[in-house]
């Protein structure tokens, strides 16, 4: 079984084409990146409409496959942009009913846990997804993939970034951030923990209000700090909570050392084993898409369904094939 997987939920249009081993025949995508500013939805998605076909026919030309030996084809049906997520439907919807070949909408985030899986060979572990627009706590009980935690306004990545913006520095903010860090001391930041849910939009506030009367070596420190902190603290509580011997971190600020610092050290001493996804299936991309299709396809998961589903949660999926 061959899979052609389609992401367009944000800034990235990816097509990866993978097989039933989880084997990566090709991994190609393209980043739409803002002349200033935020993402904006309607530019993306001109973007990702534009660059479909380059990119379709780049990945081909890398797997070595034929359009007709592809046996599935899927999509991201959410959460996400909604004028992002149609482009990738609509192009996921074409090329299905060109090869009468057929078409599974999957889970964005639970795409990440389940590429990160396979690529670390982590079985069963609390996953922490975070990037510029996602921030949860997940773990498998009973049957889904259940929320433990997460973000109550920004995501970390966004904070970072808009941190990052207001003192000038370029998108993306997270590894300029990181460096500036290394020669910082702790200045204080308000740390914000409400049960199991974070908030970042405060500490962004404040953070550009230190800024105005300290060393940015200073704010980007306590920023890093303070809210690796505070995702430590939850994982380690969903960890405790679920009895899971595994941490899974992905998403695009699984790239900071500093959080696998701290994640590292809190599960050496619960005696858990903590994975990094590798940085190529970590951010957004088609293959963990194409995997995603291949596991809910072979678990009788609904077909040809293209609403898209701009705030479709990862409990709301029932997951078949664990
Ligand atoms: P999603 O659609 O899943 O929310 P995304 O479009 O935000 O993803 P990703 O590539 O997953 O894209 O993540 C990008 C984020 O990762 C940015 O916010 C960026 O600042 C952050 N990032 C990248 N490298 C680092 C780093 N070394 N430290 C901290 N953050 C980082
Ligand atoms: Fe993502």
């Amino acid at each position: 079984m061959i899979c052609l997987g389609i992401e367009s939920t944000a800034h990235t249009f990816g097509i990866g084409i993978v097989n039933d081993k989880c084997e990566i025949l090709a991994n190609v995508k393209d980043m739409y990146q803002p002349k200033k500013g935020g993402i904006h939805p309607r530019e993306a998605a001109d973007h990702h409409s534009i660059l479909s076909g380059k990119v379709l026919r780049e990945t081909l030309e890398k797997s070595g496959v034929e359009l007709r030996d592809i046996d599935l084809i899927s999509f991201s049906q959410g959460p996400g942009l909604p004028q992002c997520l149609k482009i990738g439907a609509v192009v996921g919807r074409s090329l299905s009913l060109k090869l009468n070949k057929p078409l599974v909408g999957v889970n964005h985030c639970i795409a990440h846990i389940e590429i990160g899986k396979k690529k670390t060979n982590a079985s069963d572990p609390v996953t922490l997804y975070v990037s510029g627009g996602n921030t949860q706590v997940l773990a498998f009980v009973e049957g889904r993939y259940r929320c433990f935690g997460e973000t109550l306004d920004i995501a970390i990545g966004n904070c970072l970034d808009q941190f990052a913006r207001s003192q000038g520095l370029k998108h993306p903010g997270g590894p300029k951030i990181e460096k500036l860090a290394k020669n910082g001391k702790w200045i204080g930041l308000p740390y914000v923990v409400k049960g199991m849910d974070l908030s970042f939009s405060g500490i962004l506030t404040e953070a550009i209000k230190k800024a105005k009367t300290n060393k940015l070596e200073d704010v980007c420190f306590s920023l890093q700090e303070t809210c690796y902190s505070m995702l430590t603290e939850v994982v380690e509580r969903a960890v405790a909570h679920t009895d899971k011997e595994e941490v899974l971190l992905t998403g695009g600020v699984a790239a900071s050392e500093r959080l696998r610092e701290m994640l590292s050290i809190m599960c050496k001493e619960r005696g858990a084993k903590l994975y990094s996804v590798p940085k190529e299936y970590s951010g957004d991309n088609g293959s963990m898409i194409a995997w995603a299709g291949i596991l809910a396809h072979n678990s009788g998961s609904l077909e040809n369904d293209t609403k898209i589903r701009q705030k479709w949660r990862t409990d709301d999926v029932v997951v078949g094939w664990i």
